[in-house]
């Protein structure tokens, strides 16, 4: 028996818990056996890298610690919640996953793509999301939503340019596998979003019945 793994992704305040929640919700009444989780984190000590990755601190931390440290908490979110989850045949809504390291190490810290290639094989193995929802939306949209929510975390920082590249990668990578992606114009109010949810929802139950 294996699960469904189903990804968020897209950038601060693109609406990726909010609507995580609003899927949740339809999938359970729909009687399927869901588990929502994030990364960074997702179990105790995945919660603790996150802390360190998300904490504005004085020491710079090397691009290449982040990135280790990004693939450490999955490491031990993969072992204790996902593959458990999906081998009891759960459906498993992550916010964010590898999709996010493309987005951030690689577009967004420019470290190199095939680099982190090697990681996601090393610590995922075949393991891929059966499906990844994008929500896009324009950067100083998601900015003004993530700073009206209060202080800025280490990521939430960055530049422009930073953001740009982070949005550049998702929208790559959704037009690089369109059977894997979909896209959400995450821009729209958050009933329009939900409506495109709606529409999507039949699709995964598909996916889900074929096994
Ligand atoms: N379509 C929308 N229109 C307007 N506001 C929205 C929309 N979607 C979400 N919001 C609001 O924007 C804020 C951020 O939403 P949410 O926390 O779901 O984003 P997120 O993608 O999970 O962000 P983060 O990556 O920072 O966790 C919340 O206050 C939420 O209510
Ligand atoms: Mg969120």
């Amino acid at each position: 028996m294996s699960g469904l793994f189903i990804t968020l992704e897209g950038p601060e305040g693109a609406g990726k818990t909010t609507n995580r929640e609003y899927l949740a919700e339809h999938l359970r009444r729909a009687g399927l056996d869901v588990v929502l989780t994030r990364e960074p984190g997702g179990t105790p000590l995945a919660e603790r890298i996150r802390e360190l990755l998300l904490t504005p601190s004085d020491e710079p931390m090397h691009a290449d610690t982040e990135l280790l440290l990004v693939f450490a908490a999955r490491a031990q979110h993969l072992a204790q919640v996902i593959r458990p989850a999906l081998a009891r045949g759960a459906v498993v809504l992550c916010d964010r996953f590898t999709d996010a390291t493309y987005a951030y190490q690689g577009g967004g810290r420019g470290l190199s793509l095939p680099r982190i290639g090697a990681l996601e094989d090393f610590v995922q193995g075949t393991l891929r999301p059966d499906l990844t929802l994008v929500f896009d939306l324009p950067v100083e949209i998601g900015l003004a939503r993530a700073t009206a929510r209060g202080r800025l975390d280490r990521f939430e920082q960055e530049g422009r340019a930073f953001f740009d590249a982070v949005r550049n990668t998702y929208l790559q990578r959704a037009a690089a596998e369109p059977q894997r992606y979909r896209l959400v114009d995450a821009a729209q109010s958050l009933e329009q979003v939900q409506r495109s949810l709606d529409a999507l929802l039949p699709q995964v139950l598909e996916m889900n019945a074929r096994g």
